[in-house]
């Protein structure tokens, strides 16, 4: 039995053009004064501009800090929170994709408890009181806008400094399908395949409890119905919004419960060549599954009949197959490639793999514990 000590202190608003509520939400806040945190890819594509003109019917005055790279790092976060300490918001606003809300929730962070953001690597605790942020996620695969999770890449170093700290959740999460409709192909897909393994790892975790099996869970049948969707018709309102649901309920699940050995493979594949993360988790998840079928295949049955309906196998490690199957023929339908060579790795470079996955903290959630041999095994399956 897994004990657990759940508390959710957040609000979710779902809601397509959702700008008026937000400013709505932001004023009963008391916020005369709001920080709005985005990248020039949002602002260039206009998507922030009903937001600015709903806060300022508002009577709210905006001050904008735009300038975050993708894999955000500690210059940017130096550079927002220069802006921050000028401006004096009474609120924070973050519209973008995970990069920008983690800078967001650094910003904050920085603002409100003084440091640098070296001196806040791993879990928190206690702490300043930080301004309330209202997330609104333009993609639809982090989850970041409900995780006490954020990850800011040291600008000298260029390592990860990965903080985990509860009172960084934002106080309201808005999920606006209008904010994604915009979102090109690859990122769509990609930032679906991570939803999608944020659940499937959530759901199977060593921490996973009866509250991140059932987000895990109704997350999982979302992207398996929606991805498809937004992949064919990328202005499909109500598919977007089930991308921004499954996105939602993934993040909260893996906030409680972690995640898995998808996720050290994949931040090696990413390590050494770049992978995208959404990309890298997704071409691991069916070897995974397969992996983890002899010690969970309980847990993956329920969701291979919760997917597959009466297509799924009566017996229950076929069952597991043919989820792994399943997932990875949806996958490949929609343009993840079949193989790792694809992406232009070679097996020789699989020992390489195996170490930087085995020292990823991810690693030890998992719901059985790899050998570097069957590390190997595994890696070699996906050439
Ligand atoms: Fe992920």
């Amino acid at each position: 039995m897994n004990t657990f000590d759940l508390q959710m202190d957040f609000r979710v608003v779902f809601k397509d053009q959702a700008q008026e509520s937000t400013a709505g939400l932001l004023g009963q806040m008391g916020a005369q004064r709001v920080l709005l945190v985005t990248d020039a890819g949002i602002q260039g594509a206009g998507l922030d501009q009903a937001y600015r003109e709903a806060l300022a019917a508002q009577g709210i005055e905006v001050a904008v800090f735009n300038d975050v790279e993708p894999n955000p790092t500690t210059a940017n976060v130096e550079a927002g929170l220069a802006l921050a300490k000028e401006f004096k918001p009474q609120a924070l606003l973050g519209i973008g994709g995970g990069s920008v809300l983690d800078c967001a929730k650094a910003i904050n962070i920085l603002l409100n408890r003084g440091g640098k953001m070296s001196d806040y690597a791993g879990p928190q605790q206690g702490g300043a009181a930080l301004l309330p942020l209202v997330a609104a996620p333009t993609t639809a695969g982090t989850g970041s806008e409900v995780s006490p999770f954020l990850l800011i890449s040291d600008s000298e170093t260029h390592a990860k400094i990965v903080c985990k700290d509860w009172q960084a959740i934002p106080k309201v999460a808005v999920l606006d399908p209008s904010l994604s409709l915009t979102l090109p192909p690859m990122a769509t897909l990609f930032a679906g395949l991570d939803a999608l393994v944020h659940g499937f790892e959530a759901y199977v975790a060593k921490g996973s409890q009866p509250y991140t099996q059932a987000l895990a869970l109704k997350s999982i049948g979302l992207v398996y119905q929606n991805l498809p969707k937004v992949m064919e018709t990328p202005s499909d309102v109500e598919a977007r919004g089930n991308m921004l649901l499954a996105s939602n309920l993934a993040g909260m699940a893996f906030a409680l419960s972690y995640l898995g050995l998808s996720h050290s493979l994949a931040n090696a594949l990413t390590k050494m060549k770049g992978t995208p993360h959404g990309l890298a988790v997704g071409m691991m998840l069916g070897a995974v599954i397969r992996f983890n079928a002899p010690v969970c295949g309980a847990d993956y049955e329920h969701i291979a009949r919760y997917l597959l309906g009466e297509g799924c196998p009566a017996e229950q490690q076929a069952a597991c197959l043919a989820l792994a199957d399943a997932v990875e023929k949806m996958a490949h339908s929609l343009g993840m490639p079949k193989n790792l060579g694809e992406l232009e790795f070679q097996e020789s470079q699989i020992p390489e793999l195996v170490e930087e996955a085995l020292r990823q903290a991810t690693i030890q959630f998992n719901p059985r514990t790899p050998t570097a041999e069957e590390l190997t095994t595994l890696l070699e399956s996906c050439f």
